[in-house]
């Protein structure tokens, strides 16, 4: 039978826009600024800004509305990292991350015979840890918001939104429509998301009554609720009744850390960024070393010799990261070996400027040891803000996958995380994407699970830059070293810092993955002939087409030394991203 998918095929090479989405120019400001992944919630942390709100104040309420206007990663019911810097030089990270349950064991994916049974990390009340969002968030302001603006303020807006709803937009029914499989197989989130089959539809409001009365309890009992009151009780009930995990002394017992950033130099700018258990600061900060030691700026943004140099980068940090990270408190880290530059600068000898290196013959570069990693998928946000007196937040938080587990607690209104899928689910086993991960990420209770978020802030002479991060599970360190170097090296502005097209390399699998229209043809040919295997980005599982093929969602701040002017740009990738000033 003659097939008609060559011509289908060729019709969709042809028709692949080169710029397929739009370029925002940015928000101009000498005030405060938000950027973020939905208007409402850049909106609400603007308006505390006008309030007198610093910018920790205003990341509070903005982390909250996302959790009410965007929901596919936007949480209560997840985790994340939080880098603060504040204008008199004080930096400081929050880490949110979600953690294992207290009965959870390394096997707890795996069937009888040790396989790993697909679905069961993902979805579901099993696949849930223990969120830290609410206790990240509370810690964060308690050390270093302004003290002007009390907690039941800055949940307001996010309360209030539940309450009353919000218009559904275009993005967001075909968003939540995309995902109906997983919200539909549990009933609260069936109820709430999909109308019980009568999907919403733009223009319509979405109101989420429960998720109001619990924002509603947290308010007036402050986030402690969330942990040990009435919200920590009917969670840990849903959970029972339904197989999960999560109990009420998990709850009671979760708490936020807060670690001292990692910092790292760059051609004379100074970057501030996360720490384990986010590999995202370490392999950061090691692909920039690395870097150093090539002209970059000399190269074209979008040439094989600069790609080339890039994946490699690429594939030597992510070999590292697949080795020797995991949780600071459960494994050793060797933090400073990995980034000793002179380890870097042997590590970067070993590339070869005409043929890339098999990801097979490379594992981390301080021993032999050779493990695999786990590159993550699916649905995170990130948001910058800066306030008038230039204090800057950088944070990333995420419940993994897109509505996360697809499970709603109970009455309570709030979408679960299925963070469980960023452990080794079976150490050396192929993941649902076909991928493999290591023993430092094992599964143990309370054990916090290996991320590659990103969080960074950029500084010269001392100054803040770029406030910068992204979503895209294991894209996301690229994503991030891709906006710095393309301020930085190949000065573009930021606009088209933020929207130039992405690459991806994660030492497994051994190939390039990138958006469409990347490189030109030629380039390509260069760069398949170096011997590297490429690949156009696909679909995330659960993502709307129209999302199709793109890598990440940087919703960044640059600052202009010398006009002092703040430039807010929201990922033209993503629709409804938003860059509100004060
Ligand atoms: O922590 C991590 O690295 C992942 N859970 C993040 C997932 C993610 O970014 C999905 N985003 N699109």
């Amino acid at each position: 039978m003659s097939s008609p998918r060559p011509l289908a095929l060729l019709i969709a090479v042809f028709f692949i826009p080169l710029k397929s989405f739009s370029v925002s120019p940015g928000v101009t400001t000498s005030r405060g600024l938000v950027v973020a992944a939905e208007g409402h919630a850049a909106e609400a942390g603007a308006a505390i800004l006008r309030k007198g709100g610093n910018a920790v104040d205003a990341a509070v309420a903005t982390a909250l509305t996302l959790a009410v206007t965007y929901p596919r990663a936007g949480n209560i019911g997840g985790g994340g990292f939080m880098v603060v810097r504040l204008a008199d030089g004080t930096a400081t990270a929050f880490d949110f991350r979600e953690t294992a349950p207290g009965g959870a064991t390394r096997t707890l994916y795996q069937d009888g015979e040790g396989k790993v049974v697909k679905g069961r990390s993902t979805e579901g009340h099993l696949a849930a840890a223990v969120p830290g969002t609410v206790a990240g968030l509370a810690m964060a302001l308690e050390r270093m918001g302004s003290g002007k603006l009390a907690w039941a303020e800055l949940v307001e807006p996010a309360r209030a939104l539940a309450e009353k709803g919000f218009e559904v937009t275009d993005a967001m029914a075909e968003d939540l429509s995309a995902s109906a499989e997983l919200l539909g197989a549990n009933a609260a989130a069936r109820r709430i998301f999909l109308r019980d089959g009568k999907y919403y539809t733009a223009g319509d409001t979405l109101r989420q009554p429960e998720l109001a009365a619990t924002l509603g309890r947290m308010q007036a009992e402050g986030p402690g609720e969330f942990y040990t009151g009435r919200t920590a009780e009917l969670l840990a009930a849903d959970m029972a009744a339904h197989g999960g995990l999560i109990t009420k002394s998990d709850l009671a017992g979760y708490r936020a850390v807060e670690r001292a950033v990692l910092r790292g130099e760059y051609r004379g700018y100074e970057l501030i960024t996360m720490p384990p258990p986010s590999s995202g600061g370490i392999a950061l900060l090691q692909m920039l070393a690395m870097l150093e030691g090539y002209d970059v700026a000399s190269l074209a943004p979008a040439g094989a010799e600069k790609i080339h140099l890039f994946v490699e980068v690429m594939r030597r940090a992510y070999a590292d990261r697949a080795a020797y990270l995991g949780d600071p408190d459960f494994t050793k880290i060797p933090v400073s070996e990995l980034l000793d530059r002179d380890y870097l600068g042997r590590r970067a000898a070993t590339i070869d400027p005409k043929r890339a290196t098999p990801s097979k013959t490379l594992g981390g570069g301080l021993s032999a040891a050779t493990e695999a990693t786990k590159p993550e998928s699916m649905e995170t946000t990130h948001f910058s803000v800066m306030d008038a007196a230039g204090n800057v937040v950088s944070c990333t938080y995420t419940i993994n996958g897109i509505y996360g587990c697809g499970v709603v607690a109970g009455e309570t209104g709030i979408l679960l995380n299925n963070e469980m899928d960023d452990f080794t689910s079976r150490p050396g086993t192929p993941n649902a994407f076909g991928l493999v991960q290591g023993e430092a990420n094992a599964i143990q209770p309370r054990k916090r699970p290996l991320s590659c978020m990103t969080p960074t802030i950029v500084l010269r002479d001392g100054k803040v830059v770029i406030v910068t991060g992204s979503p895209g599970g294991a894209t996301i360190i690229n994503t991030v070293v891709q906006v710095i170097t393309n301020l930085i090296d190949h000065r573009m502005t930021p606009a088209d810092a933020v929207a130039a097209k992405r690459f991806n390399h994660q030492w497994l699998p051994d190939a390039i993955t990138h958006e469409p229209g990347f490189a030109s043809e030629a380039v390509i040919y260069e760069l398949k002939a170096k011997g590297h295997e490429l690949r156009l980005r696909k679909l995330y599982p659960n993502d709307p087409p129209r999302w199709s093929g793109t890598q990440g969602s940087a919703e960044t701040i640059v600052v202009d030394l010398v006009t002092g002017v703040r430039t807010g740009v929201p990922d033209g990738r993503r629709p409804g991203t938003a860059a509100v000033a004060e």
